[in-house]
């Protein structure tokens, strides 16, 4: 049994682009730990020696939005089994007031870049591979202040599912789309807000509370490991999109 569980990640070439923080990290650690070789990318040098302290988890400095940088980063990875993209940099703001720059600075990392990222390292992925997307709820469930967001998570969820079928036979896509959970991603947000913010979305849903990286990292194993799984958004979100 257990051997079904590890057999696409033990000893497996696992690269997580944004896996300095939240849930990349909690995933680069779980699939460590579970004996994958694994390689962590972001931008900041800095926070990638720290998620990597402590363990034998490589890393690489990459911006997914530098085109040029990418192609030379995925040439010199190396052959890979599994590709993970939870990078992202989001921008918020109502319909009239988020600027045009910051609404393509958001679709640059969080949709262009992982598109891109997926592109280059496609030539250099093993037999069996999968590559797994990050989106979010609020594809499907809309929120006031940002649509915005909504509409590139739809994005990124649209490609898992047009490369789920052009893919076919290289490599599984799938997407994990979170709810909130709580990572670095709210750490400049004054504490006090931050807490009041994870509290009141957590009391809304079905769980009752805000989810754990290491929740969302259970996710990523679990669709590594699924040869069936293809194509899929699977949401893993406390019940956000049915909480009333
Ligand atoms: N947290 C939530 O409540 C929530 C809810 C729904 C969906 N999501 C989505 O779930 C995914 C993971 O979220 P998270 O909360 O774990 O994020 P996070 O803690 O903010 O981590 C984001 C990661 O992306 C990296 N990154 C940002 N821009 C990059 C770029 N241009 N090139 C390469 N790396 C880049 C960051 O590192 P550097 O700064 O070093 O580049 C960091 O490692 C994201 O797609 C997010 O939009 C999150």
């Amino acid at each position: 049994m257990s051997d079904l569980l590890t057999k696409n990640i033990k000893d497996k070439h696992i690269v997580i682009v944004g896996g300095s923080s939240g849930m990349g990290k909690a995933s680069a650690h779980l699939l460590a730990k579970l004996g994958a070789k694994v390689t962590i990318a972001s931008r900041n040098g800095a926070k990638l020696e720290a998620a990597a302290q402590g363990t034998e988890i490589d890393f690489a400095e990459l911006d997914t939005t530098n085109e040029e940088k990418v192609k030379q980063w995925a040439k010199a990875l190396g052959q890979v089994d599994h590709l993970v993209i939870s990078s992202s940099s989001v921008a918020h703001g109502a319909f009239s007031d988020l600027a045009t720059d910051d609404l393509r600075s958001m679709l640059e990392a969080k949709f262009i870049g992982p598109y891109v990222t997926a592109r280059e390292v496609l030539p250099f992925l093993n037999p069996n591979a999968s590559i797994t997307f990050f989106s979010g709820v609020l594809s499907r469930r809309s929120s006031i202040g940002a649509t915005a967001l909504g509409a590139v998570n739809a994005a990124v969820e649209a490609i898992t599912k047009g490369l789920a079928l052009e893919l076919s036979g290289r490599a599984r896509v799938n997407c994990i789309s979170p709810g909130m959970v709580d990572t670095e991603a709210y750490a400049l947000m004054p504490e006090a807000d931050r807490v009041q913010m994870l509290n009141h979305v957590g009391e809304s849903l079905p769980v009752g509370r805000v989810g754990h990286a290491n929740e969302i990292a259970l996710a990523v194993a679990s669709i590594i490991s699924n040869d069936f799984m293809t194509g899929t958004v699977l949401d893993v979100d406390g019940g956000h999109l049915v909480r009333s």
